[in-house]
């Protein structure tokens, strides 16, 4: 099948684009990049990551709110990112486990700066927390209350909670976090008064409230965005020493042609609506809008071949390389490292290297002629590639660059 297709460049932007023909991101050559690295290559864009940053800010601070950011480390862990936010100097970490929150100390992160916002909370979990008392946890649990509170009286808390209602890319069940079916995040209004209780019994002062209710929503979303801060107002309401409001991560940014910027506006209009009055500090958690576009992943394509009708491009990194696509379904957007120079397309499937039926990162798409040898770049890898990414078939490898 052969078409074509007159949009291929929507994605590009300042230092992502075609230079000469040849795919460039902060003034680096993709296929360059990668072919001295040797293996597959997430290359990320350092400026990219700070305007997004600068972006959310200011979107915040027009709309009067008091506000902090804390970066989602499990996005991306990458050891210079981390640095270099920590070097910007303007945002905190949001982090889920012990080994994160050590990360985010390892570059220069105190201990005030950083949020604990984990699950199924263990005994070792809480030890950690335990020799780090400057560190803002949410529980999502009566039971790491209580426990927390045996080892930590006095401390100063979060709750997480949970409004029963979840959004995320294209209302995506697999990214929605709370909904109409049970899920194990937060504590439901039901059990609400009884966490309070818990909270004093347990010598801890609730000072926030936190909900985390799903990821990637973009502006067709708000209605859904706008429901769920009512929502999170009752808890709010039931809660006399609060000084900060966590409405967690989730930020998207477009995946696919047709998918617009989150109006973010729009966004911070509902949240100055709702809670602009409280003089509670707004905190947000986001993960992929600060670093998901930042990032691309470069693989090399070794074969191409057609099997029972369709056109199967091999390339040598798969899933276990950036899960997205087969483990929440979301759309990866492919480009050839260099510029095709006729407007014929082709479609096809990319397959990687793992012995998975589901090991394909891209299928029945529109692309140029790919020939064995070339290098095809993957958009929007920043968030949950690398961090996520498992040995599996012993094909874990890869490098990293973060571009200045
Ligand atoms: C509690 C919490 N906060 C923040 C995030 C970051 O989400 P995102 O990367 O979609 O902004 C997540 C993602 O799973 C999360 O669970």
């Amino acid at each position: 099948l052969n078409s074509a297709s007159s949009d291929l460049y929507h994605w590009e932007r300042e230092n992502l684009g075609y230079q000469a023909g040849v795919l460039t991101i902060a003034g680096q050559q993709a296929e360059v990049m990668a072919h001295s690295a040797g293996a597959p290559v997430f290359l990320y864009d350092a400026q990219r990551i700070r305007q997004n940053l600068e972006r959310l800010q200011a979107v915040l601070a027009q709309a009067g709110l008091s506000h902090s950011i804390y970066y989602a480390m499990k996005a991306n862990r990458f050891p210079p990112l981390l640095t270099y936010l920590r070097l910007l100097g303007r945002c905190g970490v949001d982090v889920c486990s012990p080994e994160e929150l050590l990360s985010a100390r390892q570059v220069g992160f105190a201990e005030t700066e950083i949020s604990y916002t984990g699950t199924s909370v263990s005994e070792e979990d809480l030890a950690v927390l335990q020799r780090h008392p400057g560190v803002i946890i949410h529980c999502d649990s009566l039971s790491s209350i209580r426990r927390l509170g045996r080892r930590c009286p006095g401390r100063r808390i979060g709750l997480r909670i949970n409004p029963e209602m979840g959004l995320g890319y294209r209302m995506n069940r697999l990214l929605q976090y709370a909904g109409r079916k049970a899920t194990k995040f937060g504590i439901y209004h039901g059990q609400f008064k009884a966490a309070l209780h818990c909270a004093r019994e347990s010598d801890l002062l609730v000072e926030g409230i936190h909900f985390h209710t799903g990821c990637g929503y973009l502006t067709p979303q708000l209605p859904l965005w706008s429901q769920i801060l009512e929502a999170g107002q009752r808890f709010v309401d039931e809660c006399p020493d609060l000084r900060y409001l966590n409405l967690g991560g989730g930020l998207g940014i477009p995946l696919a042609e047709g998918d617009e910027p989150l109006d973010l506006s729009a966004w911070s209009a509902i949240i100055s609506r709702q809670f602009g009055n409280s003089n509670l500090r707004i905190c947000i958690e986001p993960g992929d809008y600060l670093v998901k576009d930042a990032g691309i992943l470069v693989l090399q394509v070794n074969t191409v071949e057609e099997k029972g009708g369709t056109l199967f491009v091999g390339v040598n990194g798969g899933f276990n390389l950036h899960i997205e696509p087969a483990f929440y379904k979301l759309p990866l957007q492919v480009l050839p490292c260099r510029q095709p120079d006729s407007s014929l397309r082709r479609r096809v499937t990319i397959a990687g290297n793992i012995n998975e039926a589901c090991d394909l990162l891209a299928e029945n798409i529109l692309l140029p002629p790919v020939h064995e040898g070339d290098y095809l770049a993957f958009l929007n890898a920043g968030g949950y590639g690398s961090s996520m990414s498992s040995n599996h078939c012993l094909r874990g490898f890869f490098r990293e660059y973060l571009l200045p």
